[in-house]
C-alpha cells in the first residue's frame, strides 16, 4: 500500500504476524529508469533477506520501462512482479496508468508481456472494471488470457473507490471463468477482508487461492495471525515501540524512507484510558524521541484522562 508497506511497516507486520507473501509499496517504472527518479524511490524497493517471498508492486504505462525494471528486479532478488492495474487516484489514471489500463487493454497486454521479460512470475492487481460492475467478465477474461501466475482482484470498480461493499457475490463466477480460461492462474481476492480468520472462511467456502488484506491491518496489526489471541494494550504499545526502533534503524540507512508516522498512531494507541489525549499530543511530535517521551509520560500516568477510546 502506497506510503504504508515500506520495509519498516512490513517488519512491524511480520513481527506481529507474518503474511505468506510480502508486497512492496507501489513503485513507478518511469521513475525507476531515470537516474534522478530512482534516487527518490530507492527506499521503496528496499527489502530484507527474511522477507520471503517478496513481490515488487510496480506501475506505469511504458512497456519498455516495465521490461528494464523487471530485469533489474530479478537481479535484485525479488520473487515476483505485481503490476498495478487498480489504482483509482486521478494523478495515476489521468495518465492512463493504474486502473486507467482497464480502458486500454491493448497497452495492458503489452505491459504484461514486457514485465515477463525479466523472467519472474508476473501477477496483476486490478479491479472489476472502470465504470460498471458488469465490465468484470470482459476485463477479467482478457487478463486471464495473458498467462499470469496470479490475478489479485479488488472486488470493486474504479468508480466505486472504496465507498461501496466489495462484490463478494461475484467470487464463484470469477472462479468459474478462471477454470474455463486459465486453470493455472491463481486468484487472490481482496476487499473488506478483515483478518486471517475471515480470509479462511472465503477459502473454505470458495477455495480461492489467496486472500489479500489491505485496510484490515490499520484496525488490527495482528490481522495475519493464524490464531485468535487476545491482545492487551501493552502488546500494541510494544509493537509501536518496535515500529519506532525499526523506523530509526532504516532511515539511518536510507533517508528516503522518512515519512510522517501520524497515520500509524491509531493502530497502536486505542482501547486504553487516555488514548485520545495521547494521540492528540503525538500529532505534534517532531521526531521519534519526542514520540518516545510522550509514551513514557503516558505510561507514568501523566497523560491519562477518564475516557476510554
Ligand atoms: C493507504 C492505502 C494505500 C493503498 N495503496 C495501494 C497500492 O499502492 N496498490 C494497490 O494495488 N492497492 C492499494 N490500495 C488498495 C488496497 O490494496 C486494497 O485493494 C483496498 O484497500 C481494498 O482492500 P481492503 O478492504 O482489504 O482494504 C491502497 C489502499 C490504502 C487504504
Amino acid at each position: 500500500m502506497e506510503d504504508v508497506t515500506d520495509i519498516v511497516f512490513r517488519k512491524v507486520v511480520a513481527k506481529a504476524a507474518k503474511p505468506d507473501v510480502f508486497f512492496t509499496e507501489f513503485t513507478n517504472t518511469d521513475g525507476y529508469v531515470h537516474a534522478k527518479g530512482y534516487e527518490a524511490l530507492r527506499g521503496r524497493l528496499m527489502k530484507d533477506e527474511d522477507e520471503k517471498p517478496i513481490v515488487a508492486h510496480i506501475w506505469g504505462d511504458k512497456p519498455e520501462n516495465f521490461e528494464k525494471m523487471s530485469i533489474d528486479l530479478a537481479n535484485m532478488g525479488f520473487d515476483g512482479i505485481d503490476i498495478n492495474m487498480g489504482c483509482p487516484a486521478p494523478g495515476v489514471i489521468n495518465n492512463g496508468c493504474g486502473s486507467g489500463l482497464i480502458l486500454n487493454p491493448n497497452l495492458a497486454g503489452k505491459i504484461i508481456e514486457a514485465a515477463k521479460l525479466g523472467g519472474l512470475p508476473v501477477s496483476v492487481k486490478t479491479r472489476l472494471g472502470f465504470n460498471e460492475v458488469e465490465e468484470w467478465k470482459i476485463w477479467l477474461s482478457f487478463l486471464l488470457k495473458q498467462d499470469l501466475v496470479n490475478l489479485s482482484i479488488h472486488l470493486r470498480t474504479t468508480k466505486e473507490l472504496s465507498n461501496y461493499p466489495a462484490h463478494w457475490e461475484l467470487i464463484p463466477d470469477i472462479l468459474k471463468l478462471r477454470d474455463e480460461i486459465a486453470p493455472n492462474t491463481l486468484i487472490t481476492i481482496n476487499g473488506d477482508i478483515k483478518d486471517y480468520q475471515m480470509g479462511m472462511e472465503f477459502y473454505d467456502q470458495y477455495k480461492v487461492d489467496g486472500i489479500m488484506i489491505g485496510r484490515g491491518i490499520f484496525h488490527n496489526p495482528f490481522a495475519f495471525d493464524k490464531h485468535v489471541i487476545p491482545r492487551t494494550s501493552e502488546d500494541y504499545l510494544d509493537l509501536f515501540k518496535y515500529h519506532l526502533d525499526t523506523y530509526d534503524k532504516y532511515i539511518a540507512i536510507e533517508p528516503t524512507l522518512q515519512k510522517k508516522l501520524q497515520r500509524f498512531f491509531k493502530i497502536y494507541i486505542r482501547d486504553i484510558k487516555g488514548a485520545a489525549k495521547l494521540r492528540l499530543k503525538l500529532i505534534d511530535a517532531e521526531n521519534t524521541i519526542e514520540i518516545r517521551n510522550l509514551i513514557h509520560e503516558f505510561l507514568q500516568g501523566n497523560l491519562i484522562e477518564d475516557t476510554v477510546e
